[in-house]
């Protein structure tokens, strides 16, 4: 089966790509499993229960979250009631949220969605390996196909995890970096790894946000406000093929593909007051 994996979804330029682009890749591709990061889908910082709403009607099966997971209080009933979403396993455990959840795909191959933050310049609350492996002990022989979303700024960090994990899932994508690396693979023991899934968003920006005013703050030491950029929209993420009899990754490719101009004229809704969460009150610089 093959399963897409999405990097960052940043606001709603990043929405607007997946709306636009996501059914059809899925029909091209033969897409039976989507799983997409969507901490920056809100005003590039968090998500909304509305908004998750909307990524599920686009095609995501799955959403996994990151260092950003409560910055929309509003999320937090949604944390503990759906079963389409999760938190790093790896937070205190009195943050609402499963760091890991088994559901069945549409073809009825049960697939294990995980998500862990790494520690390097993250505020993990725990030790993500310890974390992982008790989230595997749980899933057990409920499902064989499994991928970890590790959210972690250190490229030491995943490989670390992808190599630990190695045999044992399907595949450990990390994200978070917003930047997508070259080196997808599939290790020794049968597991699809890559360090960045990338950025699923306004690509003309940095990490997402507009670049005079990341420049500015970071040029000058004076805070500003970080919008989420418009232009450049592209989707990231990579396509992995897995044996749901082994659950062993078969194949892996990295994917990078900008948002048809064929498609600009369509537009989805904007939500309410979504894509700057505190309008006119800059961001502390690098908090991105
Ligand atoms: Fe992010
Ligand atoms: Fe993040």
């Amino acid at each position: 089966m093959n399963v897409l994996l999405i990097g960052d979804v940043v606001g709603r330029p990043g929405r607007q790509v997946l709306h636009r682009m996501l059914r059809r890749l899925i029909a091209e591709r033969g897409i039976d499993f989507v799983i997409a990061n969507a901490e920056n889908a809100a005003g590039g910082s968090g998500l909304t229960p509305q908004m998750l709403g909307k990524l599920h009607a686009y095609g995501v099966d799955v959403v996994t979250m990151g260092d950003h997971v409560l910055r929309r209080r509003e999320l937090i009933p949604v944390l503990d009631s759906s079963d389409r979403i999760v938190r790093p396993a790896n937070l205190l455990p009195t943050v609402p949220g499963n760091g890991y959840t088994v559901v069945a795909a549409p073809n009825g191959v049960p697939v294990a969605v995980l998500s862990a933050l790494g520690r390097t310049y993250m505020k993990a609350a725990e030790d993500p390996f310890g974390a992982v492996e008790r989230c595997l002990t749980r899933i057990g022989e409920d499902a064989r196909v499994i991928f970890l979303d590790m959210h972690a700024e250190a490229t030491s960090d995943k490989l670390a995890m992808g190599y630990y994990l190695d045999g044992r899932v399907s595949g450990m994508v990390g994200t978070h970096t917003h930047v997508q690396t070259a080196d997808e693979r599939i290790l020794p023991g049968g597991t699809a790894y890559i360090t960045d899934l990338g950025m699923t968003g306004p690509h003309h920006s940095i990490l997402g946000r507009r670049i005079d005013r990341v420049v500015e703050a970071l040029s000058t030491g004076i805070p500003q406000l970080f919008e989420v950029a418009k232009e450049g929209l592209r989707i990231n993420g990579v396509i992995v093929q897995v044996d749901p009899a082994t659950g062993r990754a078969t194949g892996i490719e990295r994917i990078n593909l900008p948002a048809e101009e064929a498609a600009g004229t369509e537009s989805i809704e904007p939500d309410e007051n979504e894509e700057n969460d505190h309008p006119g009150k800059p961001q502390d610089s690098g908090e991105i």
